[in-house]
C-alpha cells in the first residue's frame, strides 16, 4: 500500500501565493470585466534587460553549432558566473568569497526548501514572524517542526518582528540550531543594520548555529551605510550560508537563475561532535538532485555584471523603487504607517482590520491584489504586503482605485 508522508498533512491549506492566485481566478470568472491589478505575488513586470537578451540570444546560436554546443555543463555552475558574483556581488563590497564558494541554481526559493535536507530532524529551527512560507513549509514536509496549533507550529521558535521591534527580531531567548533571516525582508520590506547583523553572527558562533541568510532583494538597497551581504560580518563565513537570485534583480523570475554561497569553512557537526564541510554536503546533493541551469540563462545571467549590465539593473530597480515610493506615499496620506518600499519593493502596513477581509475588500473594490499578511505568520495578522513590481501606470491605477474603495467605507 502506498502511503503518504503524513507530514504533509500538517501544512496549512496551500500555499499563499496558490490560495492567491485561486481567490483571483474565482472573482475574475465571475467578474469578467473587471480589469485587475496584480501587487500580489512580487513577480517582476519589465522585460530581461537587454545586455541578458543579447547574451542570451548569443549562447542560444552557439547551443545550434555542433563546434560550440554544450551538453551537461559543470554541475555547481559554469566558472564565467562563479567568477563574476564571486568578483562583483562579494569581493567588491569587502566580503572574502571566493568562485568556488558560488553554487549556481534555478532558484532561491529551491535552495531554501532543498537546504534543510542536510540537517538532522531534531534540530531546533528559529524563523521570523513574518515569514516568506517556503522556509516554514520545507521543515513542515520534512517533519521537523510539529503540529500545527493556533496559528504555530509546536517545535518552530518564532522571532517576531513588529512595530515594536521596528520588524527586526530580538536573538532568540534559548538556544537554537539554525536561523532564517531574510534581508531586505520578505515580507516587512525592513533592512537590518551591520551591527544588528553581527549580533546574529556572534549569537550562532557562540551557539554552534547556522545562519541561512535569503539576500533575494538585495539589488534593492539604496543606503550605503546597510549590509550587501551577511560575508561583511567579521566571523561570519563559519557560521552563515547566503541565497540571491537574478529574478527581482533582473527579471529572471519566468528564466529562472540563482545561487548559493557556502563558505569551505562553513562546518556542521556529525552526531560524534565532529565537523564536517557543509559546502562538501551540498555540493553532494546537487550534483545527486540537479543537473545545473542551462548554459544560455548563464550567459544571461553573467551579463548583468558588465557595465552595461550594472546600468541596465540599477534602472530596473530603480523603476520598481519609484513605483514603492508612489505606494509608500499614498497609503501614508490615507493615514497608514507604512515600513519597507524604501530599500525594498514589498510595503508592509497594518490595515486595522482582518488582512483576508481586507484582500478581498481590495479584490471586490478596486480590483487589486495585494497579499494579506496573516498568509506570512501570526504577526502578520492585520497587516498587507503590496509589492511594488508592475507597470508604473498599473501602479498609479491601483492606488487611485484603493484610495476610492478606502475613503468610500
Ligand atoms: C513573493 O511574492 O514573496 C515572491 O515572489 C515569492 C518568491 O520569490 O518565491
Amino acid at each position: 500500500m502506498i502511503r503518504v508522508n503524513e507530514n504533509y498533512l500538517k501544512l496549512q491549506s496551500s500555499y499563499l501565493f496558490s490560495e492567491i492566485g485561486k481567490r483571483m481566478a474565482e472573482f475574475q470568472k465571475k467578474n469578467p470585466q473587471a480589469k485587475i491589478i496584480r501587487m500580489g505575488i512580487g513577480d517582476v513586470t519589465l522585460p530581461l534587460p537587454r545586455v541578458c537578451l543579447d547574451a542570451f540570444h548569443k549562447a542560444v546560436d552557439e547551443m545550434g553549432d555542433a563546434a560550440t554546443f554544450k551538453g551537461y555543463g559543470p554541475d555547481l555552475g559554469y566558472d564565467f558566473l562563479r567568477e563574476a558574483v564571486a568578483k562583483h556581488d562579494f569581493q567588491a563590497h569587502g566580503a572574502d568569497i571566493n568562485a568556488d564558494e558560488v553554487i549556481i541554481s534555478d532558484g532561491a526559493k529551491c535552495d531554501s526548501a532543498n537546504i534543510q535536507e542536510l540537517f538532522a530532524s531534531d534540530i531546533t529551527i528559529a524563523v521570523p514572524d513574518p515569514v516568506y512560507p517556503v522556509y516554514v513549509d520545507s521543515n513542515v514536509m520534512a517533519g521537523r517542526t510539529g503540529s500545527y496549533s493556533n496559528g504555530r507550529y509546536g517545535k518552530l521558535v518564532y522571532l517576531e518582528s513588529t512595530e515594536k521591534n521596528n520588524f527586526i527580531p530580538n536573538l532568540p531567548e534559548g538556544k537554537v540550531d539554525l536561523i532564517y533571516l531574510c534581508f531586505p525582508n520578505n515580507p516587512t520590506g525592513a533592512t537590518i543594520t551591520k551591527d544588528a547583523l553581527k549580533k546574529w553572527v556572534d549569537y550562532a558562533r557562540e551557539n554552534k548555529a547556522l545562519i541561512i541568510y535569503d539576500a533575494a532583494y538585495v539589488q534593492f538597497i539604496r543606503d550605503t551605510s546597510l549590509p550587501q551581504s551577511i560575508f561583511e560580518i567579521p566571523g561570519s563565513r563559519e557560521v552563515a550560508i547566503e541565497m540571491r537570485s537574478y529574478s527581482k534583480t533582473a527579471g529572471f523570475t519566468g528564466t529562472r537563475c540563482a545561487y548559493t554561497v557556502i563558505p569551505r569553512d562553513c562546518k556542521i557537526w556529525t552526531n560524534k561532535g565532529e565537523k564536517t564541510s557543509l559546502h562538501g554536503l551540498w555540493n553532494r546533493r546537487q550534483t545527486t538532485k540537479f543537473n545545473g541551469v542551462s548554459y544560455p540563462v548563464q550567459r544571461a545571467a553573467a551579463a548583468i555584471y558588465t557595465p552595461e549590465g550594472q546600468k541596465e539593473i540599477r534602472e530596473i530597480s530603480d523603476y520598481y523603487l519609484g513605483n514603492a515610493a508612489l505606494i509608500r506615499k499614498a497609503f501614508t496620506a490615507l493615514g497608514y504607517k507604512c515600513t519597507g518600499g524604501e530599500n525594498s519593493p514589498y510595503i508592509w502596513l497594518d490595515t486595522g482590520m482582518d488582512s483576508w477581509e481586507f484582500f478581498d475588500k481590495m479584490l471586490a473594490e478596486a480590483n487589486v491584489v495585494i497579499t494579506p499578511g496573516a498568509g506570512f505568520g501570526k504577526c502578520g495578522e492585520g497587516f498587507i504586503r503590496v509589492s511594488a513590481f508592475n507597470q508604473r501606470e498599473n501602479v498609479e491605477k491601483a492606488l487611485e482605485r484603493i484610495k476610492a474603495a478606502l475613503v468610500k467605507k
